[in-house]
């Protein structure tokens, strides 16, 4: 594989970042995840406004231009001969040398680092056929969830939780109402209606959730941006999950409980195929 470090294009065995950068050492960084789709970048904008968005929050400093992320995103989709797959991208606020609390002054470099993940099949997967299965588990993670920073470790508790648990992934669930999946917005469906947790800063604010959203609009879908509970959607007619790299995903089982007849739902096939067909 060819990757992206600070400029240039390197076997991923050469690239080399410091021991003292501050995504290493405190998650000090913040990232992107944009799917590829018969060679094409899916919602490039999106997600450089986000990555944007959450660089001044926490007040980092933008590595380059917009145009210039997406001339590197371009040239690693074509140096890795990626038809279907993801670019992934992240920024840290860099290494001053040292390890300390307090932000490194304004002469710290920003890293910046890309890589491409091949995967064929990707639109057409298994899972998006039988739908997926996922627990539900308490939301301990920071308060800023619309940030999307590198602090991972706890989606991953969750997945691993999911995992044993014998199913697929989780949906996290604070004072009562469900905030999201793992790596994914969450959804479901009772009576036609499309129900999902309004944006704040206790989600994501999910690129693929916006594109989805219109289209189940322009589609006379209903929709409903509320607060919900993980009893709600074990008795809906169906539930799903978006992100770059899942599209829209059924769910037909949430912690043991059978949605519908435990087969993908109709709404969630269709906004799926609705939205592989306007993203190809
Ligand atoms: N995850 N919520 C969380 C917590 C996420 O990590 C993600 C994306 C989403 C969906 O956002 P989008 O539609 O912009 O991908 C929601 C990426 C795919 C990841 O971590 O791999």
């Amino acid at each position: 594989r060819t990757v992206y470090v600070n400029g240039d294009y390197l076997p991923e065995t050469e690239a080399k970042v410091s021991i003292f950068d501050r995504g290493f050492l405190m998650a000090d960084a913040v990232y992107e995840v944009t799917s590829v789709l018969g060679g094409k970048l899916i919602d490039f904008e999106g997600h450089a406004l986000r990555l944007n968005r959450s660089l001044s929050e926490l007040d980092m400093a933008a590595p380059c231009s917009k145009e210039a992320l997406l001339e590197i995103h371009r040239k690693l989709v074509e140096l890795n001969g990626i038809e279907e797959g993801l670019v992934y991208l992240q920024v840290t606020r860099g290494s001053d040398g040292d390890r300390d609390f307090l932000f490194p002054g304004e002469e710290t470099q920003p890293t910046l680092v890309l890589f491409t993940q091949n995967k064929p099949g990707l639109a057409d997967s298994p899972a998006s056929k039988t739908g997926i299965k996922i627990i539900s588990i308490e939301d301990v993670r920071w308060g800023r969830r619309d940030i999307k920073t590198t602090q991972l470790l706890y989606p991953s508790m969750g997945k691993m939780m999911a995992k044993k648990a014998g199913a697929d992934d989780a949906w996290m669930v604070e004072d009562g109402h469900v905030t999201e999946g793992t790596s994914n917005n969450a959804y479901f469906v009772k009576d036609g209606v499309i129900v999902t947790r309004p944006l704040s800063t206790e989600i994501l604010h999910g690129i693929t959730r916006k594109a989805v959203l219109r289209m189940a609009e322009e589609a006379q879908l209903k929709i409903e941006e509320r607060l919900f509970t993980i009893d709600e959607a074990k008795a809906a007619d169906e539930a799903f999950c978006t992100s770059a790299s899942a599209f829209v995903m059924p769910i037909v089982e949430i912690d043991g409980v059978m949605l519908g007849d435990g087969a993908p739902g109709p709404i969630a096939k269709r906004l799926r195929e609705i939205y592989l067909e306007e993203s190809i």
